[in-house]
């Protein structure tokens, strides 16, 4: 007698629980498709600026998501610190930046590990470099 009465409640709280995984997945899964952005109409292609770029404003945001992880603070990666515009002017003047954002032979490419930048950002460092390395 117990143990029906224990198989039983197993089987009701299994039931149970499919029940509420189900009814879980469901408004899960509901949810991507009504959050649908109007879709159709006009799909203007990523604009990429890049013309004028400035350290502060366009740079250094790309440097902090993407180099800073290993090159600041007390134990950089190589020693080799981006953090401040005097460290990073240096490797921007003799070369090595555009190098190792390009990839190019000769330069460990960076990201360490990652991949390239996207093609708008080493345009914007590039940009930022042709305009004289400027602390702007
Ligand atoms: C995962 C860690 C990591 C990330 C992220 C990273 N680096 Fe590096 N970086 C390194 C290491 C390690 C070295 C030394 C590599 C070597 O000498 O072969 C290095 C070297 C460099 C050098 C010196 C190259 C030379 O020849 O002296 C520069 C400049 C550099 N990184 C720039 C960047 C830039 C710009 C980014 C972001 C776009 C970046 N790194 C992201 C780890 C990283």
């Amino acid at each position: 007698m117990k143990k029906v009465f224990i198989v039983a409640s197993a089987f009701a709280v299994a039931c149970l629980l499919i029940v509420s995984c189900s009814k879980k997945n469901d408004t899960t899964l509901s949810n991507p498709g009504g959050g649908n952005n109007g879709g159709g109409g006009s799909n203007p292609p990523p604009t990429c600026d890049t013309v004028n770029m400035k350290y502060a404003a366009n740079v250094v945001p790309i440097l902090s998501g993407n180099c800073y992880s290993c090159h600041s603070g007390s134990n950089p990666s190589s020693g080799i610190r981006l953090d401040s515009y005097a460290n990073l002017k240096s490797y921007a003047s003799s070369g090595t930046l555009t190098g190792v954002i390009n990839h190019s032979p000769g330069y460990p490419a960076m990201p360490e590990g990652g991949g390239k930048l996207s093609d708008c950002d080493i345009n914007t460092i590039q940009d930022w470099i042709n305009n004289g390395i400027q602390n702007n």
